[in-house]
């Protein structure tokens, strides 16, 4: 049975930064965070928004009465408590069936890929069902930070099923774990740690470690990909682990990996970081922005600090230009407002606190946090 993604969805908030500005306004020289980083943008979320209310913007794009869904996993490292998942939230809010599995994910940027394997299992064992995963986060490096250029926002939502009609998994995966300290951000913290350049460093040793192993296992070489996807914090990143490969390959092949990587990360440049969800990102960015073919096999590399990496193969579907509403993903991408770097600030300073409300009118999209009251976050949708 082919078991893989068969919708996609998502979602950015509605206001971002320019880069250059910020250059500016951190006395830094444009070119290191335009050339040296790779960003052009960065999606700053509102004060009403967090992992709740994006993955369900991003999910509520894809899901239909039909949907047969029996699990939703959601994958996150920028959660809202301790305790209830996000998943959780999310039953009213989609308006989601009773009988389901509804749970979330924690491995730094790798749980959206944890949570598609666990999805794809599911689907195995009950073939008539479907299986929501959800990547949504925040990503928080802190105001006159190193990592502050390589902030972002936003969710993208898979439904996993049978007979996919985006992208069937392989099942040609090969996966490992070492306790790395390159990226952590304990439970009283609401920005990140980062050794950066260590972190840079563990990637490309486990995509290194991870592609000899995939190559043994499934008899594979660089020559059987034209594509190439990366989990991508900032774009420039990605890259870091694909320049490995130049000499076990030709020129004209590296090219073109080159030039599909380059068409990965076009959405991400506008973006920022979506933790869980840039590998992700990278997907949709492709699959719109590159020159995607059916039957064509993509290695798709993830990595989630800490640190988990898994390298697996999914091929392109006879439908996915039909199914994926492009339109839409471009939309979400372009109706947005830029806000100056003041502006940004203040939205970054305020975090709604216990007993704060939000009021309708403050709010421009369609699922927000209306309130802390007793502690306990209280969402709304809004009948647009
Ligand atoms: N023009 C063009 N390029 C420039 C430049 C300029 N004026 N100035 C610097 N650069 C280049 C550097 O050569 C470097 O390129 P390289 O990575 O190819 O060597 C790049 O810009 C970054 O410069 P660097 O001095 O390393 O920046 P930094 O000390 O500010 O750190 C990060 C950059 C990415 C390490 C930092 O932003 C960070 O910690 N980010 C968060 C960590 C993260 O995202 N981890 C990933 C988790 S998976």
């Amino acid at each position: 049975m082919d078991i893989g993604i068969d919708k996609i969805g998502f979602y950015t908030p509605k206001k971002y930064i320019d880069i250059v500005e910020l250059a500016k306004a951190r006395n830094v020289d444009p070119d290191k965070f335009t050339i040296g980083i790779g960003q052009s943008k960065q999606s700053v979320p509102m004060q009403y928004q967090d992992s709740v209310t994006m993955a369900a913007e991003a999910a509520d794009q894809i899901i239909s009465d039909d949907d047969n869904i029996g699990l939703v996993i959601v994958g996150t490292e920028s959660s809202v408590d301790e305790s209830k998942a996000v998943a959780a939230f999310l039953t009213d809010l989609l308006n989601l069936p009773k009988n389901i599995r509804a749970f979330e994910i924690k491995e730094a940027c790798y749980g959206a890929t944890a949570g598609l394997k666990m999805a794809e299992g599911y689907v195995a064992l009950n073939p008539d069902k479907k299986a929501l995963v959800i990547a949504s986060d925040i990503a928080r490096y802190g105001i006159n930070t190193p990592g502050e250029v390589t902030q972002g926002a936003g969710s993208v939502a898979m439904m996993v099923s049978q007979n996919p009609r985006i992208l069937k998994f392989d099942h040609e995966e090969v996966y490992m774990t070492k306790n790395v300290g390159d990226f952590w951000r304990p439970t009283f913290s609401k920005t990140a740690f980062a050794r950066g350049k260590f972190s840079n460093q563990v990637y490309v040793e486990f995509f290194s470690e991870l592609w000899k192993k995939y190559q043994t296992d499934f008899n594979q070489t660089v020559n059987n990909f034209d594509t190439m996807l990366f989990h991508i914090p900032y774009t420039k990143m990605g890259m870091k682990a694909l320049k490995t490969l130049k000499d076990e390959t030709d020129l004209d092949k590296f090219a073109e990996l080159s030039e599909h990587y380059q068409a990965s990360i076009k959405m991400s440049r506008e973006v920022g970081n979506l933790y869980t969800g840039s590998l992700y990102l990278g997907l949709i960015s492709y699959l719109i922005n590159g020159d995607p073919k059916p039957g064509e096999k993509i290695l798709m590399f993830s990595y989630g600090s800490g640190a988990v990496g898994e390298l697996y193969s999914v091929t392109i579907q006879p439908e996915f230009r039909r199914i994926l509403d492009s339109e839409k993903i471009k939309k979400v991408l372009n109706n947005r407002e830029k806000i100056s770097i003041s502006e940004y600030e203040n939205i970054f300073a305020k975090d709604l606190q216990n007993g704060d409300s939000i009021n309708d009118s403050d709010v421009f999209d369609k699922f927000y946090l209306r309130e802390i009251k007793e502690s306990e976050r209280l969402y709304k949708k809004i009948k647009l």
